[in-house]
């Protein structure tokens, strides 16, 4: 058996989604980038869920092409195969402003990130298995973890919102191109959900959700995400390719 592949899987949504993989039976590939110990430690809890499957770490800078390539080459080296694909790792600007003064660096950082990241490291998983699976000898999955920043605008982080739709579009782009491969792919959106990427917004996000920003009433957890990818996953989503699956207690839904 191979691995699902997770990024940014030491903490926060990624480690929610390594969890509950792993309670499903699925051997995971921890990435982490730069907190080698968090990943060290989803990988030990994925160990005792998945019955001690080994579930290794790799480290890699996604914004990176050459750690990309080398990724894949080591998770393919360490399980034999990739069986799925889910491209969580990401970042918020490293400062919130204006879009009116916000800086083309940290634009294109998020950019490298948030969008060149997935998306070449999904073609280059993609084309591996094209190239050297054929005839396929089983379903494989892609999950996209995008955000409701995808269509929700922050005119404080406008960055982060279009990384986040242009791979809303990367998405549908491999939904279409690898359906008819027998690879379904799919987007997940959370809203607001309890990670480090929202700590420093917490108070902020307590009032909106207090004052009925969120239908639902609360935040979401990484745990919430989980369970959505761990089902698609597992496959109960495969005449379903390209949806787009909400994880935000209903924020998305307009209201009057
Ligand atoms: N939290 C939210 O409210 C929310 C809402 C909607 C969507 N999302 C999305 O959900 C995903 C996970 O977010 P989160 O809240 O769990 O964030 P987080 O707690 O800040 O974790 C970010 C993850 O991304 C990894 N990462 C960051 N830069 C990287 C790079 N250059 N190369 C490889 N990995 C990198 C980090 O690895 P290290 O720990 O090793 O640095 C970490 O595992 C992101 O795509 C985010 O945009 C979050």
């Amino acid at each position: 058996m191979g691995a699902i592949l997770v990024t940014g899987a030491g903490r926060g949504i990624g480690r929610g989604i390594a969890l509950e993989l792993a309670r499903a039976g699925k051997v995971v590939a921890i990435h982490y980038n730069g907190n080698r110990e968090a990943a060290h430690a989803t990988a030990k809890e994925c160990e005792s869920a998945a019955d001690g499957a080994a579930c290794s770490v790799f480290q890699a800078d996604i914004s990176n092409a050459d750690d990309r390539a080398r990724l894949v080459n080591e998770v393919v080296a360490a399980y034999g195969a990739i069986d799925g694909l889910v491209n969580n790792a990401g970042i918020a600007p490293r400062r919130r402003d204006d879009i009116i003064a916000a800086d083309e660096e940290i634009f294109n950082e998020v950019m490298r990130v948030n969008l060149s990241g997935p998306y070449f490291l999904t073609q280059l998983v993609a084309r591996r298995w094209l190239e050297r699976d054929a005839p396929r000898q089983q379903t494989q999955r892609i999950v996209f973890v995008t955000s409701i920043s995808a269509t929700m605008v922050s005119t404080s982080r406008g960055e982060y919102c279009v990384s986040k739709a242009g791979l809303a579009m990367g998405a549908a782009l491999f939904a279409a191109r690898l359906a008819p491969e027998g690879i379904f792919v799919y987007e997940v959106r959370p809203g607001i959900t309890k990670t480090d990427m929202t700590a420093g917004v917490t108070d902020k996000y307590d009032r909106l959700i207090a004052d009925g920003l969120v239908p639902q009433g609360r935040w979401g957890f990484p745990e919430d995400t989980g369970r959505v990818v761990r089902s698609i996953m597992d496959g109960h989503l495969d005449f379903s390719p390209g949806s787009v699956i909400y994880t935000d207690g209903g924020l998305h839904i307009p209201r009057l």
